[in-house]
């Protein structure tokens, strides 16, 4: 595998390599979760490209930026392991300059439920997809189902400034007992990993609920807030279609049921698409 910090390096690794690019990019802190986004990138490109940057313009003030996990051998390892052929670990100065262009989330979906929490988020997470994209020259991108919006997003964004590559959804990575892989998950202690489970619990009832036959989504709401009395602060329970628009009805093959909360430090988020 080779490592490689600038853009120079990126592009004459690039010229060493043949074929489709698979393209998983990360913020580190890799856990089995990226692990199953490699391994689909793996089984299905010639070429495996990882990149691991802790995007500062997707932070807002005031949020986790200079805590955020950092493990760059650890996780150079788990890519050398896991088959990748080239990790770009560039530095701020290589991917921004002062003054830039700027990419704007839409309106509407870029602006509810983690847009409308974290205004501006979602802005700064397209403008280093978009970046990533290009300089990569990826055929696939492979991005998980936990980041429901961000996914979107990334599909919108690929259709409307036709951009050559494929995005990938991939699955929800669980632990055992249900709690949704995050590089934040390392922020809690014994008892917040404890009650950590009451978003991917909620869900479970929620699900439940639905397999019973009711549709209704304000019944299905309270049942999940019911659950999520263990959270120390539920930012929301959204049941939306698949254009993240609020419905009054779950529709099996177009809905997706999220939560966010709060748990100790971490702000956690999880989600179930039916
Ligand atoms: O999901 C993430 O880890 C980040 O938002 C991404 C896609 C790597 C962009 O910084």
């Amino acid at each position: 595998m080779e490592i490689v910090r600038t853009i120079e390096a990126l592009q004459e690794a690039k010229q060493r390599q043949q074929g489709s690019i698979g393209f998983v990019p990360t913020m580190g802190a890799l856990h089995e979760g990226h692990l199953s986004l490699i391994r689909q990138a793996r089984a299905e490109n010639e070429v495996v490209i990882v990149s691991i940057f802790v995007n500062p313009t997707q932070f807002l003030e005031g949020e986790d930026l200079d805590a955020y996990p950092r493990r760059e051998a650890a996780d150079a390892k788990i890519c050398d392991v896991a088959g990748v052929d080239v990790l770009f670990m560039p530095t701020i100065d290589q991917m921004y300059e002062s003054d830039e262009l700027c990419i704007g989330a839409p309106a509407k979906r870029g602006y509810t439920l983690e847009g409308a929490k974290r205004p501006g988020h979602f802005d700064g997470m397209l403008q280093i997809v978009m970046k990533l994209l290009n300089l990569t020259g990826a055929t696939r991108a492979y991005f998980g189902k936990k980041d429901a919006q961000q996914l979107a997003l990334i599909q919108q964004m690929v259709r409307t400034y036709f951009l050559p590559v494929e995005i990938v959804p991939c699955p929800i990575v669980r632990d055992a007992d249900g709690l949704a892989l995050s590089s934040r998950n390392t922020y809690l202690d014994a008892d917040e990993r404890q009650r950590a489970l009451c978003l991917s619990r909620s869900l479970k009832a929620a699900t439940d609920l639905i397999a019973s036959g009711t549709r209704d989504v304000t019944t299905i709401r309270t049942r999940m807030l019911e659950v999520l009395a263990l959270a120390d602060r539920v930012e929301y329970v959204a049941i939306v279609d698949r254009a993240f628009l609020p419905i009054e009805t779950v529709e099996i093959g177009g809905t997706i049921l999220l939560v966010a909360a709060w748990i100790g430090r971490p702000r956690l988020i999880d989600n179930v698409w039916l």
